[in-house]
């Protein structure tokens, strides 16, 4: 384009008008971009979801409601549908929690996320044992998880629409675990584990959960597992890659390769509970192995009375890292799941040192969006920056 100006005053207007132009342009992008929620902003891309708990599905806070239905659209229970609550002896199922977890998700229309069916973890002792204490046999533990399974499964059939059946099944050298589900059983308890979820909810998604897959022995394990599921017929719909991360750990490389690796065994690989833990580890803790627990000491709970701004923006970039290879990885990828709300909500308050105070999640104590989340909404894929 050719513009030909009679005077210096004509184009210093012009000049100004495409400023002002440009500028109430980039100002109504921007105030799209605020005004989006986690959930409208990767909306196109991926489901964005929380793990709850009871004060939250039982809407007693009606704050926590709206943003819990204003950000997400997708929910996962955090401990309510774990054995040992939801059927704590033989003959005791306790389905209220869940029936109102469910009914949480149905009334704000979410992809509610049953979990889980098997683990070493949260299972009552008696689920292993006769009415005299001896352990049972393969037959009956079979039995037994049959009936759990299709209790829990029938129940919430068409509502909850996937399930972690099995979860950490595998150990940190990639063998399968010890539980007792092994030991009774044998290995084709995870086969049996999800014919029996499948035959409860033909339609239900089917998913492995675990944590570390960035550790290759472990990885291995998992391909390994999800590999011989497959050769029995079981439709695996998702690896749950659950994330529970540190500020510096794992390299992004190595959450590349799981992502990568995994989705070559033509499953979605999903993001289950993801955090960041910002204090430090006591001794020598690593990981999401809930039986290791420490006392309070010294130098382990730096940041009592907020986080310095330091780790706060450290924070924000980890996260956004994390959510710029997420996107890379979009085709793989259907559903990225927070472990809490807020702060206040963590595991990681107190785990693995009780009573501490962490910054994990996007929103604070108060609900408030952090730097973490800002930087999150800014790489919203740019089809749904103009909603
Ligand atoms: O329900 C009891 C309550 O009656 C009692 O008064 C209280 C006293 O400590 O404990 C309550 O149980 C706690 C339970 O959470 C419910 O709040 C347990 O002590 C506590 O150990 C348990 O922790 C849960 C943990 O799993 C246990 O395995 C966490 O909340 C939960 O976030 C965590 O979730 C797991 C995922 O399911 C699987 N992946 C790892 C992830 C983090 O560990």
């Amino acid at each position: 384009m050719n513009l030909r100006f009679t005077s210096y005053t004509e184009a210093r207007e012009l000049g100004l008008l495409c400023s002002l132009v440009f500028g109430a342009l980039l100002f109504s992008i921007s105030a799209a971009c605020a005004q989006l929620t986690l959930k409208e902003a990767f909306a196109n891309t991926f489901r964005i979801g929380a793990a709850l708990n009871p004060s939250q599905f039982s809407e007693e806070n009606a704050e926590a409601v709206a943003l819990i239905k204003s950000q997400f659209n997708s929910i996962t229970p955090e401990n309510i549908l774990k054995w040992e609550a939801v059927h704590p002896k033989p003959d005791t199922f306790d389905f209220g929690p869940a029936d109102s977890y469910v009914a949480f998700g149905e009334k704000y229309k979410m992809f509610i996320i049953g979990h889980t069916l098997v683990w070493h973890n949260q299972t009552p002792k008696w689920v292993f044992e006769d009415a005299q204490g001896t352990p049972l046999t393969r037959d009956a533990l079979l039995e037994r998880l049959h009936d759990h399974i299709s209790k829990i499964v029938g129940r919430y059939k068409g509502k909850i629409r996937g399930w972690d059946v099995v979860n950490e099944a595998v150990d940190d050298n990639g063998n399968l675990r010890r539980s007792g589900w092994l030991r009774i059983i044998g290995e084709d308890y995870l086969v049996k584990a999800y014919e029996f979820a499948h035959e409860a909810d033909p339609h239900v998604e089917l998913y492995y959960n675990d944590y570390e897959l960035e550790k290759e022995a472990k990885r291995k394990g998992v391909i390994a597992l999800v590999k011989k599921l497959q050769a029995a017929g079981i439709q695996i719909a998702a690896v749950g890659n659950q994330a529970h991360y540190k500020l510096e750990s794992p390299k992004l490389e190595q959450t590349d390769t799981v992502i990568t690796e995994l989705s070559k065994l033509g499953v979605k690989v999903n993001i289950t509970e993801l955090d960041i833990n910002v204090l430090p580890a006591p001794g020598q803790f690593s990981g999401a192995e809930v039986s290791q627990l420490f006392e309070p000491a010294k130098g382990l709970d730096p940041y009592p009375n907020g986080l310095p701004d330091e780790i706060q923006q450290k924070l924000a970039k980890r996260y956004a890292d994390l959510f710029s290879l997420f996107l890379k990885h979009r085709s793989s990828i259907t559903r990225v799941t927070f472990w809490g709300v807020t702060d206040g909500d963590s595991w990681l308050n107190y785990f693995p040192v009780r009573g501490r105070t962490n910054y994990p999640l996007l929103f604070d104590r108060k609900g408030k969006p952090k730097p973490a989340y800002d930087a999150v909404i800014r790489l919203a894929p740019q089809q749904n920056q103009s909603k």
